[in-house]
Order: C-alpha cells, then sequence, then structure tokens
C-alpha cells in the first residue's frame, strides 16, 4: 500500500507463491495486517494471521507436509466423509487431493466478502476417485479474509451426476489454545451429541459451558449458528458464525490418543482445540443438477469485546 491515499487493491493482495512439494500455496493479506495461506493440497487453509502477526490456527510441529495426506493442523475439508464409518478413507478424500484455482467460478451471492481479498479453488474427482466414490462433482471453495481480518469459508457442491448422492461435510478447525484447561466453548449447552469414543451413542449436554479434562470427541447435534471458544488465559475469543452446517464437531485427543499420533506432539493436545462446523448427523442428499452451500466464518476477537459483540453477531444471525 505505502501511501495513505492509495486504492486498497484486492487482486495485488493476493499472492501464489510454491512449497517445498512445488505445490501452490496461495497467501491473501488485508491492509490492516491479517493475512491468511491456502493450499492446494487440499484445499486446507494452512495459516490464519490477526493484524499483530499471531498465528491463530494450531499445526503441529511434527506436522508432515507432504502428499497425499493433509497435514496436521490449519482447516482440513472433510468431505464426501466425515470420520471412517462410510466406504472411504477417514474424513474422505478432498483435504488429500490436488484443488486448482478457478478464475471464472460461478457467481457467489453472498455479501459477507466485505471488501478483502479471496481465492477460488475448484475440485472435481479424479478417475480413481470415481472409482471409489461414483458420483461426479463439482466442489468449489472460496477462502476469503475479510477487512478486519475474519476468515470465510464458502464451500459450494454441485451434483453434475444425473443420479443423486449423499455427503457429510467438516472444516475441521484447529485452532490455537495457550492451554486447554483455560478454555471453554459456549453455544452448545443443553444439545444432543453423539460420542464418537462411545460408537456414536447419543447423550445430552449437562455442563453450563464445555471445558476440557480428558479426551473428548463428539458431534453437537443441531446447534445454533453461533458457537464462541473462549481462551481465558490469552483473553481471546473465536467466534464461529456458521450456515448450512447444522452440527459441530468438538475434538480433543489429549494424553494418550496424542502419543498414539506420529504427526502430533505428545503434549500438543494443550495447545489445539479442534471445533468444527459440520453436516454429519444427517447426510446431505443432493440431486442431479443441484448446489449445496456450506459456509463458516471466524473472527478472533479479544474477551473483552466478546460479550458486547458476541451478543451483536447472535442478534444478527439469530
Ligand atoms: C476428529 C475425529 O474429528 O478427527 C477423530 O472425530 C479423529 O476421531 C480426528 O481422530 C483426527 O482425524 P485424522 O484423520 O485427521 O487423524
Amino acid at each position: 500500500m505505502g501511501h495513505s491515499s492509495a486504492v486498497w487493491d484486492p487482486r495485488a493482495a493476493i499472492e501464489v507463491t510454491k512449497d517445498w512439494n512445488g505445490i501452490d500455496q496461495v497467501t491473501l493479506r488485508v491492509p490492516r495486517g491479517s493475512s491468511a495461506r491456502v493450499s492446494l493440497h487440499g484445499g486446507q487453509v494452512i495459516s490464519w494471521r490477526n493484524e499483530r502477526g499471531e498465528e491463530l490456527l494450531f499445526t503441529s510441529s511434527k506436522a508432515i507436509f507432504k502428499p497425499p495426506k493433509a497435514m496436521r493442523g490449519g482447516i482440513p475439508i472433510c468431505f464426501p466423509q466425515f470420520g471412517n464409518c462410510g466406504s472411504l478413507e477417514q474424513h474422505g478424500f478432498a483435504r488429500n487431493k490436488i484443488w486448482s484455482i478457478d478464475n471464472n467460478p460461478p457467481p457467489l451471492h453472498s455479501n459477507n466478502c466485505k471488501g478483502g481479498s479471496s481465492i477460488n479453488l475448484l475440485l472435481k474427482p479424479s478417475e480413481e476417485d470415481l472409482k471409489c466414490w461414483p458420483h461426479c462433482f463439482e466442489f468449489r471453495l472460496r477462502v476469503s479474509l475479510g477487512l478486519d481480518g475474519d476468515l470465510i469459508l464458502v464451500s459450494r457442491i454441485r451434483n453434475i451426476d444425473n443420479k443423486p448422492f449423499n455427503f457429510s461435510f467438516a472444516y475441521h478447525t484447529y485452532f490455537s489454545v495457550s492451554d486447554i484447561s483455560e478454555v471453554r466453548i459456549e453455544g452448545l449447552e443443553t444439545l444432543d451429541y453423539l460420542d464418537n469414543l462411545r460408537q456414536r451413542e447419543r447423550f445430552t449436554e449437562q455442563g453450563d459451558a464445555i471445558t476440557f479434562e480428558y479426551e473428548v470427541d463428539r458431534v453437537y447435534l443441531s446447534s445454533p449458528n453461533v458457537v464462541a471458544v473462549l481462551d481465558h488465559e490469552k483473553k481471546r475469543t473465536f467466534v464461529i458464525l456458521k450456515e448450512g452446517l447444522p452440527d459441530v464437531v468438538v475434538w480433543n485427543p489429549w494424553e494418550k490418543k496424542s502419543k498414539s499420533m506420529a504427526d502430533f506432539g505428545d503434549e500438543e493436545y494443550k495447545q489445539m482445540l479442534c471445533v468444527d462446523g459440520a453436516a454429519i448427523e444427517k447426510p446431505i442428499t443432493l440431486k442431479p443438477g443441484k448446489e449445496w452451500t456450506g459456509q463458516l466464518e471466524i473472527l478472533a476477537v479479544p474477551s473483552s469485546y466478546c460479550s458486547d459483540r458476541f451478543d451483536h453477531i447472535k442478534g444478527i444471525v439469530g
């Protein structure tokens, strides 16, 4: 930008570079200094920084940045399956594939880019994908950074086949937190959840807010469209706004599972928490020619601002 009267050009705020595997990554920047980086491997957001340059997403120090597996951290996309109860690999194939940049996406009727910077990505099934999941689709992902540093992901999945198909979906978001024992989630109280640690048995949340003292791996059902993750020590709140995504996955592997994951440090469960906007309990059915949209917006705000801003946001989103 340089000069204060310079006109902000969103196109100049997008930089495409190659990672050490030769795969393109796209960095988005906005004038106040926030940034986000998306890898074409998986269409995975791998970094999101606030205006002070602080990283807001967790990436494991043991993450493996090498296809075909998704790296441990950021926001992997789970599609067309969440978990491993279908016929496909765990969390589906989308996070393991190489996406392309979509220079000519169909218009998106949404007013939430807020003049920031965006990139459009596209995934179409390969011959190999069609063998394990025989459905033709176009998956368009728009990743945007709003002028305030909000990160917005819009997924549009279109059925271009001649028969319907079903899928489940999640934005598997790894938030970076100071210390998991200082973190709580608000917005999921009293909801029913499926417990992945007990064969997806259904329970009802009893606590006032969700706190962490052991392994948690749950799918909260039919949640409100606003959920907050409060990091008491950092005095930071992540506000999660979602549309088209009825469920919320909450995952922290805790001590034992951490030790069993090769790409995750033994103690790193203390610095992360996955809270995913998702559609899992009732898979989405898409008829030929139809399109589904699932949108996630995440904001990181000082907790002191949050009670006001959160109430205001709740008022808008309902
Ligand atoms: C969670 C699942 O959302 O993702 C867990 O509920 C799983 O069961 C975790 O362990 C991580 O999955 P992956 O495939 O990225 O190791």
